[in-house]
């Protein structure tokens, strides 16, 4: 019999501090105006100082394991996805493993940035696949507003902070149906925080930059071609796409996207108005949005896609 992963659970969690485009109009040279009509972003929330991507990790994970019916002492592995892990070593999968009281299974970090998550549940799904997993934790966690340049207008009001998990259950029958994941270093230019610690000073600038244009092109080339590559691998029409939850950067890319899959507005999930990017946190955050609030029902198929620094990219078809 053959050994499949099924979504059993999903959970996440936005820290309560909210920051309004309004707000930063008295930080930086910008509008709201501005930043909704070139983002769709309204709003995103901030984690409260001493709060790191553990923390909201924790909460996540708690509401999606509630959801699965599964408990700590349950799991048989964690995987976090983070670039705003909450110190060098050790890694937050095991900060989060010892504060959910989850003893000894395994648990490590995942880094490909905005893909993170997509990457981290592929992962997943391949451990599953290998039958020596029951029930394993995957959580995209993120505070980006700690490496983002609070002067610089053209990226601190792009990003938010926030967590999303799932819990996948052992499965005879799918559950992830197929992911496909790629990667194209020569592009790392174009979004990158360049520090790094050395000696024990930072060195380099450990704060996002990035080329907006190019990174806007790129993700939405690379959107398209990655589900036109899971709907081949699994046979589908784009019209068998119940719903498409991409990672939430900017809404002018997901309604590119959604048009060059000839999907309407009202089959997409979209957060991105309320948490800006949350990086690997969107997409786990975007699903449960829709799973708690009755859209994604059992049965349905769901494509999730990422694309992020790396450059790095992904999807997975999902039977929910
Ligand atoms: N408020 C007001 N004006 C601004 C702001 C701001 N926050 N930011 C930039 N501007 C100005 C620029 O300085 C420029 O002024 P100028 O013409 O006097 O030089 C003008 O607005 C236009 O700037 P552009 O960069 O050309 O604006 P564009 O329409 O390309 O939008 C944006 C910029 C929103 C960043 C766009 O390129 C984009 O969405 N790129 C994708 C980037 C993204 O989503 N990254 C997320 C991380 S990557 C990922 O998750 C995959």
């Amino acid at each position: 019999m053959s050994i499949f992963s099924r979504i059993a659970g999903t959970g996440s969690y936005l820290p309560a501090k909210v920051l309004t485009n309004k707000d930063l109009e008295g930080a930086v040279e910008t509008s709201d105006e501005w930043i909704f009509s070139r983002t769709g972003i309204r709003q995103r929330h901030i984690a409260g100082e001493g709060e790191f991507a553990s923390d909201l990790a924790l909460q996540a994970s708690r509401h999606a394991l509630e959801a699965a019916g599964v408990t700590p002492a349950e799991l048989s592995l964690i995987i976090v996805a983070t670039t705003t892990p909450d110190m060098v070593f050790p890694s937050t999968a095991c900060i989060l493993q010892a504060k959910l009281g989850a003893k000894t299974c395994p648990a490590f970090d995942v880094q490909a940035v905005c893909s993170g998550f997509v990457y981290a549940l592929t992962t997943a799904d391949h451990f599953m696949r290998s039958g020596q997993y029951q029930n394993i934790l995957v959580v995209g966690a993120e505070v980006y507003s700690r490496i983002l340049d609070w002067e610089d207008r053209t990226t601190c009001v792009l990003f938010g902070d926030g967590a999303g998990a799932v819990v996948l259950k052992r499965s005879d029958a799918p559950g992830i149906l197929s992911s496909h994941l790629h990667a194209d270093g020569s592009h790392a230019h174009i979004l990158s925080v360049p520090g790094s610690v050395s000696g024990g000073k930072i060195s380099g600038r450990p704060l996002l930059q990035m080329e907006g244009n190019a990174v806007f092109k790129f993700a939405v080339r690379v959107l398209e071609e990655v589900a036109e590559e899971a709907l081949a691998a699994n046979r589908m029409e784009k019209s068998q796409i119940d719903w498409l939850i991409p990672h939430q950067a900017n809404i002018r890319i997901i309604q590119a996207t959604a048009k060059k899959l000839n999907l309407p507005m009202s089959k997409v999930v979209t957060t991105v108005d309320r948490h800006a990017n949350t990086s690997a946190a969107s997409v786990p955050l975007a699903l449960d949005t829709a799973v708690r609030d009755g859209r994604i029902c059992g049965g349905q198929h769901v494509l999730l896609e990422g694309v992020g620094g790396g450059f790095t990219w992904g999807a997975l078809m999902v039977r929910m």
